[in-house]
């Protein structure tokens, strides 16, 4: 059984015609995109606002109407997936590197609905690393300050595919920065077990050349969570 897809199915079968639908990105999320643009077929009528390219290119190729996040804002709601999920529902997102549209369009809807399996709900929040999307621009300046509020950053690096056979730079396997969809970077940031997930969200949000954290916090009113027994919802 795929835990995902059922997740992100479910979720999906709550939207109703009419709603202004913010759509998540991940490999859970994708599957609510998916359901969606199925039940667009069997008349459902949205309107949504993705959260990255990735998940704007799949909405155009399933046919779901797609409008700026400022023309539609109030959403009614969003589903999108999580790296980790605590019992107060506040997460950790941005594996994916969208963490932030995911928050720009999650902030702009009355609900925000997380989608995961089983594997992502923690007592704890930190595990996972907490992405920071940060501005290139002395970017390694902005990690010392990031280092000093208590982690060890890294910055996201992603294997080039093709290479430049002249110089040899971005040659196949070679690492190159991770650029995220806003044309910045993002550092991974081990504070291990968060204490006060809300306060150091303020904290690295405070700190000059810092675009946004990986912290949701206060944001989430429902997951669905899939396990191989079943699935079941958790609420603030
Ligand atoms: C992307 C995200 C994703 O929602 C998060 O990483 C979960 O992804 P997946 O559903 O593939 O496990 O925040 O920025």
């Amino acid at each position: 059984m795929d835990l995902k897809k059922l997740a992100g199915e479910q979720a999906a079968n709550m939207v109703e015609s009419g709603m202004k639908v913010g759509l998540g990105t991940g490999s859970t999320a994708y599957w609510a995109v998916m359901r969606l643009g199925e039940r667009m077929r069997e008349g459902l009528d949205i309107v949504g606002v993705p959260t990255s390219e990735a998940t704007k290119q799949l909405a155009i190729k399933l046919g779901i109407p797609l409008a700026e996040l400022s023309t539609l804002e109030p959403l009614d709601l969003t589903i999108d997936g999580a790296d980790e999920i605590n019992p107060d529902l506040n997460l950790i997102k941005g594996g994916g590197g969208a963490l932030f549209r995911e928050k720009m369009v999650a902030a702009a809807s009355r609900k925000l609905i997380v989608v995961a399996d089983e594997s992502k709900v923690v007592e704890r929040l930190g595990a996972f690393t907490v992405p920071v999307e940060v501005v290139p621009y002395g970017w390694e300046s902005t990690a010392k300050r990031v280092a000093a509020a208590g982690c060890v950053p890294k910055l996201r690096l992603v294997k080039a595919a093709a290479g430049n056979a002249d110089t040899g730079a971005g040659a196949p396997g070679a690492e190159s920065a991770f650029v995220t969809d806003n044309g910045n970077y993002i550092l991974d940031c081990d504070f291990g077990l968060i204490e006060d997930p809300e306060r150091l969200e303020a904290q690295i949000n405070a700190i000059l050349g810092v675009v946004e954290t990986g912290l949701f916090i206060g944001m989430a009113e429902l997951a669905v969570i899939a396990a191989q027994s079943g699935v079941r919802t958790l609420t603030r």
